[in-house]
């Protein structure tokens, strides 16, 4: 299986000695903290080989539950959802809801909005079709997915009766505390636990995030495999052997050298729900203290028809990490005409995905010229291995990466404050 490849060779002069040894001592904090791991935020760290036949073994129960359901409703907020669907939309097919027949239930996500809209066009979706639901909170009581669950429970009760709703219900929570908890105890629900130790953002490759894929037929086993083999690196101590390292430092010399916001350039829609998955990663372990690179996400080639101008030539406070991949899963050619009408017989013969490797290396030529520093994470191809080793590799460079501002990457306070207004202007009692 090949590697990630980590190309930072256009900015390592930015780096000097202070910022490597900086980076060099958060990773060792890091992993001093783990020994004791007082808060119990760093459980992640060891997920990749923490987790055990039996846990695959009850994932894989958990999934075949909804053998035979149409789809499953995938219902949770932020780390509770993003990671899933990142991988399933990476590997999954681009049309599979459109296909008319499916291998595997059909995973839709639910709760991660409260549009009324939305919710209504998915219950009339699922009147006349089968499916199941999981619940996936790790507090049990946020308030999207709670709305959520209310409408599709009630909507599951009422076309199988309570006692197959219950048999089609899986909730993933806390181990030991929570409303979603009590209700799983009470009604007998099949339940996975969330550790108390990985927090939501760091969950994904828990039951949170490998049970949706599981329902979609992705290797999960191979997923964590690839993890561990990037665990191996990114708990190595000498610099230049661990690639997190090394890519938390170039973002934090560009930081320092004033670029304030980071644009995730991917080179293909595949990857849309992986930035939105590492746009929350970054944004919530590492703005705070008004500190933090803003993360900002774009598709490529997709959005150089759009936010390409302003890469190119607005503010220059910008840089961009480009995850790009190399091999397709499927092999295209560009057709030859008789007649060049369209005057595309010059690149005639030559595969889309050659085109796209080229306007991808024309744009990094652009943005480089426009004064925009360039970082690359290089995927030899969209398989659950890769997908494994680059989630496991951006949670890593974001936990060195708040060490180094000196923020705690493992909380998010500044969320909580929308959701006190909210409280008070519903008139929660208490608030
Ligand atoms: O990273 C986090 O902790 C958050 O983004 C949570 O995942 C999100 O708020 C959902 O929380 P919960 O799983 O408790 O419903």
């Amino acid at each position: 299986m090949s590697d990630l490849y980590i190309n930072l060779q256009s900015i390592q002069a930015l780096y000097d000695a202070e910022i490597e040894r900086l980076a060099v001592q958060s990773g060792k904090t890091l992993l001093e903290r783990k020994k004791e791991d007082k808060n119990h935020v760093l459980g992640w760290v060891d997920t990749p080989i923490s987790m055990q036949e039996e846990d695959f073994l009850r994932i894989e129960r958990a999934a075949s539950t909804f053998s035979g359901c149409d789809f499953v409703i995938c219902i949770g907020i932020g780390g509770s959802y993003l990671g899933g669907r990142a991988v399933i939309q990476a590997l999954g097919h681009s049309f599979e809801s459109y296909r008319t027949t499916h291998k595997h239930p059909q995973v839709l996500f639910a709760g991660q909005n409260i549009c009324q809209d939305y919710l209504y066009e998915l219950m009339m979706l699922l009147q006349d079709r089968s499916f199941g639901i999981i619940h996936i909170s790790k507090s049990g009581t946020t308030t999207e997915p709670a709305i959520a669950f209310r409408f599709l429970r009630d909507l599951l009760i009422g076309k199988v009766g309570e006692k197959e709703a219950d048999r089609l219900t899986v909730v993933i929570t806390s181990p030991f505390s929570g409303a979603l908890r009590t209700l799983a105890n009470q009604k007998k629900l099949t339940a996975l636990d969330i550790p108390d130790n990985v927090g939501g953002r760091f969950s994904v490759l828990t039951a949170v995030g490998l049970l949706p894929m599981a329902i979609s037929r992705i290797d999960i086993r191979q997923l964590l495999n690839g993890a561990k083999r990037m665990r191996e690196q990114c708990l190595s101590v000498a610099f230049d052997k661990n690639p997190a390292m090394r890519f938390a430092a170039a973002r934090y010399a560009l930081y320092m050298s004033g670029k304030k916001i980071e644009i995730l350039a991917t080179s293909t829609p595949k990857l849309h729900f992986f930035s939105e998955w590492w746009k929350q990663l970054f944004a919530e372990s590492e703005g705070k203290q008004q500190r933090g690179l803003f993360p900002a996400a774009i598709t490529l080639t997709t959005d150089l028809h759009s936010m390409g101008q302003w890469i190119q030539q607005g503010e220059r406070s910008i840089f961009e990490t480009y995850v790009t991949v190399d091999k397709c899963r499927n092999n295209l050619t560009l057709p030859l005409y008789a007649e060049d009408t369209d005057q595309l017989n010059y690149i005639a013969g030559y595969s889309p995905n050659e085109i796209n490797r080229q306007a991808l290396i024309g744009s990094q030529m652009a943005h480089t010229e426009g004064e925009v520093p360039i970082l690359e994470v290089s995927v030899p191809e969209l398989n659950a291995y890769c997908m494994g080793q680059l989630l496991y590799f951006f949670e890593f460079v974001v936990a060195i990466g708040g060490l180094m501002l000196k923020v705690n990457p493992f909380d998010q306070p500044g969320v909580e404050a929308y959701k006190v207004n909210t409280f008070r202007l519903l008139k929660r009692p208490g608030y």
